[in-house]
């Protein structure tokens, strides 16, 4: 396994796997890897010669009251949890290599940026747009695969690929559950027993109105209050969004016909889960 820290580096051994004919499969990820970061590594296995996974907690997607310090730092684990992925490069530089003081370029994938999570974290999706270009000028993938779980993020990073002619093949990897249906996320780590058992709730609530749609129930207005009443339920979960949207715009849908997106987001504790589940009517 070689683990890479600069990103000079990593530019000049992504230019010999590119010399010597071979493709590259990159999974970004900000570590403390989980079930969830697994199955985009064997996707990646399957479909690229050499796999990439880099490992950089962004500072730039944190907003000021989000708490940077408190994200896992779990290097060593992360390096035993893909071994059995070996040969495997991870890509792990420091933090002045990708973000230095005065970094001031940004990038804006415009409306879908601003909804859903960006309501509630403003400039985030502007954080993540700007690393995951950084990622692919750097490894220059001909892959890169992001998982379901975050949805927005995945069709922001599509939107950015288009817009800005990448000739990358961006690949969504479809949600990792635990036992109870509850989303693999870095964050599960801060809940406490009490706090993991409510946390199942938010699942269970898209379920509950995936149900709801496939008996009949196409207003999207009632199965946005559905939703809101059942993880109202359970006393410890606080929303902070609920969306019943087009998949492709995010915009939120009164009428549901086709493909609906679900997509919630709660506080359990000082722990924030997203979710989401794209149903057919
Ligand atoms: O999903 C993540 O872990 C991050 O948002 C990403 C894509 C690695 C960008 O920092």
């Amino acid at each position: 396994m070689r683990v890479i820290s600069s990103a000079k580096e990593m530019a000049q051994a992504s230019r010999k796997i590119k010399n010597r004919g071979q493709t590259i499969g990159l999974v970004p990820t900000m570590g403390a890897l989980h079930e969830g970061h697994l199955a985009l590594v064997n996707a990646a296995k399957k479909k690229a010669d050499v796999v990439i996974v880099s490992i950089f907690v962004n500072p730039l997607q944190f907003g000021p009251t989000e708490d940077i310090k408190k994200y896992p730092r779990t290097l060593r684990e992360d390096k035993k949890r893909l071994k059995d992925f070996d040969p495997i490069i991870i890509f792990a530089p420091k933090e002045k290599d990708l973000t230095p003081q005065d970094i001031s370029t940004t990038i804006d994938v415009e409306d879908l940026s601003k909804r859903l999570c960006g309501k509630s974290r403003p400039g985030h999706f502007r954080g993540v747009a700007v690393m995951v270009s950084k990622l692919f000028n750097i490894v220059q993938p001909d892959f890169a695969f992001l998982g379901e779980k975050d949805y927005q993020q995945q069709l922001i990073v599509k939107k950015l690929a288009r817009d800005l002619n990448y000739n990358i093949i961006i690949e969504t990897i479809p949600t990792v559950r635990e036992y109870d249906g509850l989303a693999f996320s870095s964050r599960n780590k801060h809940l406490s027993d009490r706090e993991r058992k409510a946390a199942s709730i938010l699942y269970k609530s898209l379920v509950r109105a995936s149900e709801a749609i496939q008996s009949g129930e196409k207003d999207g207005r009632r199965i946005h209050y559905l939703i809101s009443q059942h993880i109202g339920r359970e006393p410890i979960a606080k929303i902070d969004y609920v969306g019943v949207c087009n998949p492709e715009t995010l915009e939120e849908i009164k009428n549901i016909k086709g493909k609906a997106l679900l997509a919630a987001a709660v506080h359990i504790g000082h722990t924030r889960l997203i979710d989401n589940m794209v149903v057919h009517a």
